[in-house]
Formats: structure tokens, sequence, C-alpha cells
């Protein structure tokens, strides 16, 4: 049996709807394996006995996991994986990838156009062309608010966060950051806790990620921080969002404006968000050009051939950087 004989013989399994590049993909090289969704009790005998890796968009948690006993590979689609239960993976020997660096340039570019439309109302602007208002009401009202003169923090300086203060640094803004460690050599100004940072600011951009440390960090607290001329854009995850306080905040005037492209339960979002006039809403559309998102699926099936031709994954996630292969019989 040559090498590509026995690969279509391993079986991936592909929950809901997936990325149509990376299906082709995974169809040419391995067997693909359908489930509506990532939930165990959809597992049947046949998944069970041959499952040996999961090619995913949502989330993979413990109970998934154990429903497949073969399991070695979880190739999550996207940078963020703070939907799989990575813990429970090293646990159990079991490898998680995810797609850094490819997406950086494309989110940084979706921040910064997510960051002018909050701040020069451009969705308002656009709606008032359309509905005839330009004809019937003339000019579009100025906009209150600029992005000359502002201040803007960063929480979350890395791949994305540095790529989005480049693009600041073309705008002429001066730009500070909080993390939790300072990163060595970078020439913006660090601060050690979230809370001096939006002090420091008066337009803060998380691109943190999602997960314990992180969740709802931006809260009533740092919202006030940021003051009654504070733009608020995200791009990280929902989850870090007190989307309650950040509702508030907007309506009574504690920040300006938000921009948001995450949420934490999408794609629901909270009614009080959508009906607050002075935020700029985006269904999660960071990554989501084809360009993007096909070398997203490149680097989400060739981690699958690299695993599965003997060789370490391209791009562990730190958590399961230390998984050994199984010595599975006829593993190629
Ligand atoms: P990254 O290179 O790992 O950067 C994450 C940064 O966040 C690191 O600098 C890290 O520094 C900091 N951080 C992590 N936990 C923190 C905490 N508890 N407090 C303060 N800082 C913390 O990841 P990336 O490639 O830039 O991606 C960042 C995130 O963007 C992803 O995880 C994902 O959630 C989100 N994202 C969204 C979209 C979208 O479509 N909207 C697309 C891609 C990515 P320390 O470890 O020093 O704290
Ligand atoms: C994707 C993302 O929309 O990479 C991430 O962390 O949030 C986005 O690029 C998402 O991962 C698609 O599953």
């Amino acid at each position: 049996m040559t090498k590509a004989e026995h690969l279509q013989t391993v079986a991936i399994l592909v929950p809901g709807d997936f990325n149509d590049h990376a299906v082709d993909r995974i169809e040419h090289t391995f067997r693909r394996i359908k489930i509506e969704r990532a939930d165990p009790t959809l597992v049947t005998d046949e998944m069970r006995s041959n499952v040996r890796a999961i090619a995913s968009f949502a989330g993979i948690n413990a109970a998934m996991m154990d429903a497949l006993p073969n399991l070695e590979l979880v190739a999550s689609f996207g940078v963020g994986y703070d939907s799989v239960d990575v813990g429970h993976a090293a646990a159990k020997n079991i490898m998680v990838t995810n797609t850094p660096d490819v997406l950086t340039e494309e989110v940084a570019d979706t921040a910064i156009g997510l960051l002018i439309n909050t701040v020069r109302e451009l969705y308002n602007a656009e709606r008032w062309l359309r509905d005839g208002s330009w004809v019937r009401k003339g000019n579009y009202p100025l906009s209150r608010l600029t992005l000359r003169g502002r201040r803007v923090g960063i929480f979350g300086m890395g791949r994305i966060g540095k790529a989005i203060a480049r693009r600041l640094e073309a705008f002429g803004l001066p730009v500070a950051y909080h993390n939790r460690r300072q990163v060595e050599g970078l020439g913006y100004q660090y601060h050690p806790t979230l809370k001096g940072l939006a002090e420091a600011v008066d337009t803060l951009i998380s691109v943190a990620p999602g997960g314990a440390s992180t969740e709802r960090a931006v809260n009533a607290e740092i919202l006030s921080a940021l003051g009654a001329n504070g733009v608020f854009v995200n791009i990280g995850r929902g989850s870090t969002v007190d989307e309650a306080a950040l509702a508030a905040a907007l309506a009574n005037g504690t920040i300006a404006a938000a921009g948001l492209d995450v949420f934490a339960d999408e794609p629901n979002v909270p009614k009080a968000l959508l009906d607050a006039p002075n935020a700029s809403l985006l269904p999660h559309v960071g990554s989501a050009s084809d360009h993007t998102r096909r070398a997203m699926a490149d680097l989400c099936v060739d981690n699958l051939v690299s695993w599965f031709t003997g060789r370490r994954p391209l791009t562990p996630v730190p958590e399961t950087v230390n998984v050994k292969a199984k010595a599975i019989p006829g593993k190629v």
C-alpha cells in the first residue's frame, strides 16, 4: 500500500458545515466522515471504532473526545482555540492544532476597518444615502468622533495585535498595550494592568483570546476608565467582555462608541447592543475572505497530513506541544 492509499483509509470526522476547500482536500486525501454537529450523542459505533482525527470550526469538548477512543488529533479551524478543551486533550495525549499567522493581516485589516467605521459612523452614513435621506434631508451630520488625536490601547499584543499596531503607526496614532507579560524589544508603552491601559488611552482594541483568564475582563470598571470620549473595539472574543456592562456604558455615555466583530453567544447578539445607535456590529468576519479562509483551510489540512505521515504537526497549540503520536498498528 502506498502512503497515499494508506491516508485514504484514515477516517477524519468533520462536524457540521465546514470550509469547502478544506472538505475537498480532506475528501481527496483521507476518508471523511460527516457528523451533524460535534455532539457525543451522535457518535456511531463506526465513528467510535475508526475516527482518528476531527477537523472542526466548532468547539470540541471533553465528552466529544471521550466518545472517540482512537482520536489522535483535533485540527481546529482558526487561531483562537478557546472552544477546544485543550487541557483534556493534553491529559489524553490528543494533539490539537490551530491556524495562526495565515490570518493575521486580514484580521488586522478588519480591525482597522471596524475602528474607522465606528468612529466616523460610516454604517449610519451609508444608510443615510441608501434610504434617500441625502436627497430628502441633505448632508449627513458631521461625525461626533474622529480618529485624530486618539491614543490607542491594545489588549492582547500578540501576532494580530502587532499587525494592528503597525497600521495605527501609519495613521500617526500612539499605541500602548496590555498583556500578562511585556513583549521584549517592542517599543510601545506597556501597562501591567488592563485598568492602567484603559486609563491611559481613549481607544481600546481587544484582540485577546477567550478563556478563563480573560473572561469578562472588559467590564464596567474598564469602560469607566476608558471615559466619555472612549471607543471600544473587539475583534478578539466576545467572552472577554461583560456585554450587559458594555450596553449600559453605550446607553449612558460612559463611553462614546463601540465596534464589535465578536459576541459572547454567537450568532445571538443582545438586543441592547442591536439597539445601540453608537455601535457598529459585524457578524464575526475578521478573517472571512476567500483568500484567507483558503489559507486557513490549507494549514488545517496540512496539519492532518503531517501528523498522519508520521511527522510533527505544523502548528500545534502550546498546551499539546508534547503530545506524542500513538503507536497504532498500520499507522503510516
Ligand atoms: P496570540 O499571538 O497568541 O496573541 C494573544 C495575545 O494575548 C498575547 O500577546 C498574550 O500575551 C495576550 N494574552 C493572552 N491571555 C491574556 C490575559 N489573560 N491577559 C492579558 N493578555 C493576554 O494570538 P493572535 O494570533 O494574535 O490571536 C488573538 C486572538 O484573536 C485569537 O485567540 C482569537 O480569539 C482572536 N481572533 C479573532 C478573529 C475574528 O475573526 N474576529 C480572527 C482571528 C483571531 P501574554 O501571554 O503575555 O498575556
Ligand atoms: C474564524 C477566528 O472566524 O481564527 C479565529 O480565532 O475567530 C476566525 O478566524 C473562526 O475561527 C472560524 O472557525
